[in-house]
């Protein structure tokens, strides 16, 4: 356990899959947490499910990352009711398969607007209130193909780069501050909506799908959203307060820089 009694933490797309997972495995350490998603009515679910199983605060708000507007009020509306901010976790993300000489420029904005300006939305909109903490951490959700290219994944690897790379320069930028920042990379993370939608598009190209692919993960399975929150978790943590500017590899050895 990384006791995280007291700390308050903003999820951002964590209705379901790893967002939520995350928001869930702070709360099991101590955080009262606020999630954020784009469907209001699933995401208060989502919290009253967290707030029940393990009686921290767990607010939720609809929001769209991608929306500066929405942001202003995301982040101002859930750091007041949480009363400040320690943790910000940017998972809210997206992916849709196209090899980049047929990508829509529409779907390769979206790409972008999600998952690059999203994350510059929330971290601006945050820094005021992690300022304010003794504890200052951001955790972005990147991708092990934030390091690599892909084919039929070329926004999506581009995009996971860019969270990458302001997780450099922001770490350099706030340590002065005493916030820490790093992200992790998961690898092929099942039992989530966007490993489903993949695994559609795949399927739609002939190409392999998650569970055809775990021989090729070294450590012989899939991974699952728990193994990217307990990762989280711990780079939220004071355990932590050594490590800022990481990219953490989650990929069960199929990624190792
Ligand atoms: N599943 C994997 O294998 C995998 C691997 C590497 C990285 N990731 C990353 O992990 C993160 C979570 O993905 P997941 O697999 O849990 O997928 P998911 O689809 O289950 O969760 C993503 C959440 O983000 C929300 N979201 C999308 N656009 C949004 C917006 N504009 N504003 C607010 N919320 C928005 C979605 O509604 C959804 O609830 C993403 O950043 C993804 O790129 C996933």
């Amino acid at each position: 356990m990384y006791a995280l009694n007291g700390r308050k933490a903003l999820i951002t797309g964590a209705a379901q899959g790893i967002g939520f997972t995350i928001a869930e495995r702070l709360a099991q350490e101590g955080c009262d947490v606020a999630l954020m998603d784009l469907d209001g009515e699933a995401t208060a679910a989502a919290a009253g499910r967290i707030a029940d199983s393990t009686g921290k605060r767990a607010f939720a708000t609809s929001g769209d990352v991608s929306d500066p507007r929405s942001a202003d009020d995301f982040i101002a509306s859930l750091t007041g009711q949480l009363g400040g901010l320690d943790i910000l976790v940017n998972n809210a993300g997206v992916v849709k398969l196209s090899q980049l000489e047929e990508n829509t420029m529409a779907d390769f904005r979206k790409t972008f607007g999600v998952n690059v300006e999203g994350m510059m939305h929330c971290v601006q909109r945050s820094l005021p209130a992690l300022r304010a903490s003794n504890h200052g951490r951001i955790v972005s959700i990147a991708s092990w193909m934030g390091k690599q290219g892909v084919e039929n994944y070329g926004a999506y690897c581009a995009s996971k780069a860019a969270i990458i790379s302001l997780t450099q320069t922001l770490a350099l930028e706030v340590a002065k501050d005493g916030i820490t920042v790093n992200a992790v990379c998961p690898g092929l993370i099942v039992d989530t909506r966007m490993r489903e939608e993949s695994d559609a598009e795949r399927k739609e190209r002939g190409m392999p799908l998650a569970h055809e692919r775990a021989h090729t993960i070294p450590l012989g399975r899939v991974g699952y959203p728990a193994d990217d929150a307990k990762v989280a978790a711990f780079l939220a943590s004071d355990e932590a307060d050594y490590m800022t500017g990481q990219a953490i590899n989650i990929t069960g050895g199929l990624w190792m820089q």
